[in-house]
């Protein structure tokens, strides 16, 4: 049994990470922490606006403060940006603090679920499908790598997703550690 202190949940936009982070918190009596709401609550800023003023490069700053803030406390089950992996720091902290769990998800479905979306400023283009590609082709060995349960999200809903995830983890994680 991992006795981490929180629940982790990384993977690409599209995965279903909020949605399905929401009910997974639910079922273990953990508080749920978007790290993205954090940054904007934190910055007053939308994640958008942020982009624009300060660059991917302030966001990324900003969204390693919020993590290291919220993963200093325990009992939260959060819900990380995307890119969270990209930075090692960040990567050693969720591995310490943290059941990591990577939810996948295929191009088609991350596309259907992102459809309407116009809040996330790297998809603000007409090349979405090759801004995803990209992404993934870099992200997916980090995501790998911070992971201790990978659950494949295509074709599942929220709902079933989050039942196979709780039944995983009933076995391999139960929740230990102290704030730091
Ligand atoms: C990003 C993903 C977003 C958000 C920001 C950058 C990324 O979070 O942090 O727009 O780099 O993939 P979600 O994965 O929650 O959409």
């Amino acid at each position: 049994m991992n006795p981490a202190p929180n629940l982790v949940l990384v993977g690409p936009m599209g995965a279903g990470k909020t949605s399905i982070g929401r009910r997974l918190a639910e079922r273990f009596g953990l508080q749920f922490v978007d790290a993205d709401q954090h940054v904007e609550q934190r910055t007053g800023a939308t994640i958008a606006a942020i982009f624009e003023h300060v660059g991917e490069a302030g966001f990324r700053e900003r969204e390693r403060a919020a993590l290291a803030e919220l993963l200093a406390d325990r009992g939260q089950l959060v819900a990380t940006g995307g890119g969270a992996v990209l930075d090692a720091e960040n990567r050693r902290r969720m591995r310490e603090r943290g059941f990591v769990v990577y939810l996948c998800a295929g191009l088609e479905s991350q596309l259907k679920r992102l459809q309407r979306d116009r809040s996330r400023p790297l998809l603000q283009r007409a090349d979405r499908e090759e801004v995803l590609r990209e992404l993934a082709r870099v992200r997916e060995p980090l995501y790998r790598e911070v992971a201790d349960l990978v659950l494949d999200t295509d074709g599942l809903t929220a709902a079933e997703a989050s039942t196979r995830l709780a039944l995983q983890l009933a076995t391999r994680w139960s929740i230990g550690g102290v704030a730091a």
